[in-house]
């Protein structure tokens, strides 16, 4: 197996108010693997730590063999690195079809990867963005606006997928959707995926591994597939 993502001993802060405490997680190349905890813990400031939204304070980060802590986030997303954040964040004023042109701007500067446009296989994926290519985005539904956020992050080609909280909000209906999907983007793009996720349902259904933050620290990790969703449920209700 081959780890594509490292972090070691992460910390990060909001002015004196730490936030991440050495928190080390190793992700391996194809795997999906869920991140869970209450609210507050540090889910998505761990995600923006590994983006390069959000500044290391201490610690690593080494993806696909190299040192990016110091790196900024387009020098990141060009690596491979690819973010949904929470509450998805498409540019309302754009239409569809520009918001996912506002994604290719990762592929800049990338040898050897196809420039020629949005791929087509994020329309067949998401064959409802076809159908809306022309619409504001700022006028779509939850789940249109999240199907939206996966493709714009698809059109830079990531190796790594980051997604926060996908399902939340979203009809049950549409969550069916985007999880049939990100298995898709899995198996047949072979894109490594780390998700946010409150519903262990999902989570277990989903990934393969899991880590628990509480309180800004790693408190857990195992395997979904050896250990049930029961066992850590302590560690994440309320
Ligand atoms: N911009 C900010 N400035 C100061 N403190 C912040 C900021 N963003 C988050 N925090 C604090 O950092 C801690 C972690 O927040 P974070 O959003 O990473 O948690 P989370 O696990 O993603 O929560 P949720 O499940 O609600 O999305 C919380 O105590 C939060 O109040
Ligand atoms: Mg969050």
């Amino acid at each position: 197996m081959t780890t594509l993502l490292k972090l070691e001993k992460v910390s990060s802060a909001y002015g004196q108010s730490k936030v991440l405490w050495d928190v080390g997680m190793q992700i391996e190349q194809g795997s999906a693997v869920a991140l869970i905890g209450r609210n507050g813990v540090g889910k998505t400031t761990l995600l923006n730590t590994i983006v390069g939204v959000q500044k290391l304070t201490g610690g690593k980060i080494i993806f696909g063999g190299e040192d990016v802590s110091t790196a900024p986030a387009h020098g990141r997303a060009r690596a491979g690195i690819g973010y949904v954040p929470q509450g998805r964040h498409v540019f309302p004023q754009l239409s569809v079809m520009e918001n996912l042109t506002v994604g290719l701007a990762a592929l800049s500067g990338r040898k050897g990867l196809a420039q020629s446009g949005i791929a087509e296989h994020i329309f067949d994926l998401f064959p409802k963005l076809t159908q809306i290519h022309a619409r504001k985005a700022g006028l779509l539904s939850g789940g249109e606006q999240q199907q939206l956020a996966i493709g714009r992050a698809l059109a830079g080609q990531p190796r790594l997928l980051l997604l926060d909280e996908p399902t939340e909000g979203i009809q049950p209906s549409v969550v069916k959707q985007i999880e049939h999907a990100l298995r898709r983007i899995r198996t047949e793009l072979g894109v490594t995926i780390v998700i946010v996720e409150q519903y262990l349902d999902f989570a277990w259904s989903f990934a393969e591994r899991y880590h628990v933050m509480q309180r800004g620290k790693i408190v857990r990790e195992g395997s979904t597939r050896e250990e049930s969703a029961a066992e850590i449920a302590h560690l994440v209700n309320i």
